[in-house]
């Protein structure tokens, strides 16, 4: 059987690929052979994130577009597939955030995020199907936590994100006759990039979230990668419409953190009960 994380000559089309999780997901691909196109807003993140794929090997492209613009990506993803041909497998991570509470937050504060995490999405998932390959083609949406455990400052990104995962399971199902698979990674709290600087700025509250992980460390964006290259390859060949954490049991916490809690007031409870029989 032929290594089925060999990606060799496959088109991995990745957008917001250019800084964190989403360009350690496509360095993941050029190191195992693949031809990788990035999408960004930021012409100068775009060239520095080809050059890094150069340097692995890879042979890449970039576009300079924002997924607000339903045009602009669309004429990135046509360039993209003129140039490497039918898209294997698409990863759609572009994504903004900032820390503030619904009162905080203008209309605009909460569309912006809204139009770039799940609108964004939508216009490059729509835009990308014609040119998917197909049967075996796969897509993979990059979500978070806030997609099911609702926070605090997060209302936009809460929102949003909840959006981006049934979009995965809607269009696994719209998809699926055709042989393509769509899943969504939900990364956990991931070392080093812009989301945890600004979500968890400094040495105590990397602590703190460090504290809330299970696995009792925060994860890399190899860990994500791994999975992005699980997902696309014929491993998972039966794998659709599912929403998949990286998280080290993070996810589990905000519920076992309650059930603690609990347990505790109840021990407090029972030792009350105590002294006054
Ligand atoms: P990041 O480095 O800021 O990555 C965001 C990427 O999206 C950048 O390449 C950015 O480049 C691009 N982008 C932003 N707005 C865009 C727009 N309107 N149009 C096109 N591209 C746009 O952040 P990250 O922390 O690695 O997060 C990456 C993904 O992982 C996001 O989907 C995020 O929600 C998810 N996630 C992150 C964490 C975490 O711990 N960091 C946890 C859970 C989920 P430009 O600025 O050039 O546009
Ligand atoms: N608190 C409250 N509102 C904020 C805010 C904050 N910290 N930061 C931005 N906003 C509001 C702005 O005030 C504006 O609303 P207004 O027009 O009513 O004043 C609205 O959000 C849009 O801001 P703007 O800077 O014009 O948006 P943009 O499209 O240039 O940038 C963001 C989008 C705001 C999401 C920006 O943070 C971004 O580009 N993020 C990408 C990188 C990132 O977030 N990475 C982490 C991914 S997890």
């Amino acid at each position: 059987m032929s290594d089925p994380l060999d990606f060799t000559d496959r088109h991995v089309f990745v957008a917001g690929g250019t800084s964190g999780i989403n360009l350690g997901i496509a360095e993941g691909f050029a190191r195992r052979g693949a031809r990788l196109a990035v999408l960004s807003r930021s012409q100068d993140k775009v060239d520095a994130a080809v050059a890094k794929l150069v340097d692995l090997g890879a042979e890449a492209a970039g576009f300079a577009a924002d997924v607000r613009d339903a045009d602009a990506v669309a004429s990135a993803l046509q360039a993209a597939a003129d140039r490497f041909g039918p898209i294997d497998v698409l990863v759609s991570g572009a994504a903004g955030n900032f820390p503030a509470p619904a009162t905080g937050m203008s209309a605009n504060g909460f569309k912006s995020v809204v139009d770039i995490d799940l609108l964004g999405s939508f216009h490059v998932l729509r835009a990308a199907h014609p040119l998917l390959a197909r049967p075996g083609g796969c897509a993979i949406n990059i979500s978070a936590p806030q997609a099911f455990m609702p926070m605090a400052l997060q209302a936009h990104v809460c929102a949003a994100k909840a959006g981006v995962d049934m979009l995965t399971r809607v269009l696994a199902m719209e998809w699926g006759p055709e042989g393509l698979r769509v899943n969504s990674i939900v990364p956990g709290p991931i070392d080093g990039t812009e989301g945890m600087a600004r979500l968890a700025p400094g040495a105590s509250a990397r602590k703190m979230v460090e504290r809330t992980v299970p696995m009792g460390r925060m994860g890399t964006v190899e860990d994500v990668a791994n999975c992005a290259l699980l997902l696309a390859s014929p491993l998972a060949g039966y794998i659709s419409g599912q929403v998949l954490a990286v998280d080290g049991g993070w996810s589990l916490s905000g519920a076992s953190q309650a059930m603690g809690a609990m347990a505790m007031a109840f021990a407090g409870k029972a030792k009350g009960a105590e002294k006054a029989s």
